[in-house]
């Protein structure tokens, strides 16, 4: 099994640059996210790796197939290989659901037999089944965007790019996509995920790059969360009486007050009874405090504010 590798990948669009010298590697059968904010080029990123934009400059290579693609046989190989979900699944509405994966299968020379044993059990799972032989123009968004799922794997592809997946479902139909990203992770498909639900990530991803049209970090869940160790304290009375304290430390921290509770961010664990014993200086009764994890969110929003990294 192989999985992708990309070098200084670049795409330009005219004067606008989409991606700029992009670099990571995902291992083999993991669940690697690409998050970013919107125009960051995570879309323009995986179409590249998919073989439906040639890149300005740079290289990569999904499953063994270099990109760029030298020759037509290289292009079958790579669409036999990837599963792709688009961000706007196009679908055929005058076609059946059937209809619209029978042409996705002609069209990758898929072999018909076991890929339809396959099908049949997404339809079921993604609770289509029973609705396959009507036209998709009449189907709602999320059996849409359910439908294309199942396109996308269909074929029993090793990497599988998910282009937001759950972006317009339903809570429920959600979480049947998201038990279905990590069935496949652990049946060891390689998977790459574009997404702007967080928790989603934290529970789907091992690794995450975010990108801002350039790298800002790849790293796992774990790496990220660790950076941000934060101290949860709970106080007598109004936190945000505490800032003033907490400025004279004499290391820089952030911190978050919210009533009562005081979010304060550290960067080494040891600096936790120097926050507390700093607290109780001023005058605060508290009432517990413990280490918390950092949530992904504050991790990602610290990675793609402007000033950093720029
Ligand atoms: N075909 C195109 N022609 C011109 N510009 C494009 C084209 N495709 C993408 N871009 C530009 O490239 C940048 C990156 O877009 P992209 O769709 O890759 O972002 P994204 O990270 O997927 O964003 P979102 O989270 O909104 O889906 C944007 O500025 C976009 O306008
Ligand atoms: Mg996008």
């Amino acid at each position: 099994m192989q999985g992708i590798r990309v070098e200084g990948l670049v795409k330009r669009f005219g004067a606008r640059t989409a991606v700029e010298g992009l670099s990571f590697e995902v291992r083999p059968g993991e669940v690697f996210g690409l998050l970013g904010p919107n125009g960051a080029g995570k879309t323009t990123t995986v179409r590249m790796l998919t073989g439906l934009l040639t890149p300005t400059a740079g290289s990569a290579s999904v499953c063994g197939v270099s990109l760029p693609l030298r020759t037509d046989d290289d292009g079958v190989r790579l669409r036999r290989q990837v599963g792709l979900l688009t961000e706007q699944p196009g679908l055929y509405d005058r076609l059946t659901a059937r209809e619209n994966l029978e042409f996705f299968m002609r069209l990758n020379e898929v072999d018909g037999g076991s890929a339809w044993k396959l099908a049949s059990a997404l339809l079921e799972r993604f609770e289509l089944k029973g609705r396959e032989d009507e036209p998709v123009g009449g189907f709602s968004k999320g059996m849409r965007q359910k439908l294309a799922i199942v396109r996308a794997l269909v074929h029993s592809p090793e990497v599988v790019f998910l282009d937001e997946p759950t972006s317009g479902l339903d809570p429920q139909s959600g979480r049947v996509v998201r038990d279905a990203i990590a069935e496949l992770a652990k049946e060891g498909r390689t998977m790459v995920l574009c997404s702007h639900n967080l928790p989603e990530v934290e529970r789907l991803c091992t690794r995450v790059a975010v990108i801002k049209n350039t790298l800002r970090t790849v790293a796992s869940l774990e790496e990220l969360r660790r950076e941000g160790l934060a101290l949860d304290v709970q106080l007598e009375g109004d936190a945000a009486g505490y800032a003033g304290a907490l400025a004279t430390l004499p290391f820089t921290v952030g911190h978050l007050a919210e009533g009562s509770r005081l979010r304060v961010m550290l960067d080494r664990e040891a600096q936790a009874p120097d926050v507390i014993t700093c607290l109780v200086r001023a005058g605060a009764r508290v009432h517990s405090a413990h280490r918390a994890a950092r949530p992904l969110e504050e991790a990602y929003l610290e990675l793609v504010r402007e000033e950093v990294g720029s």
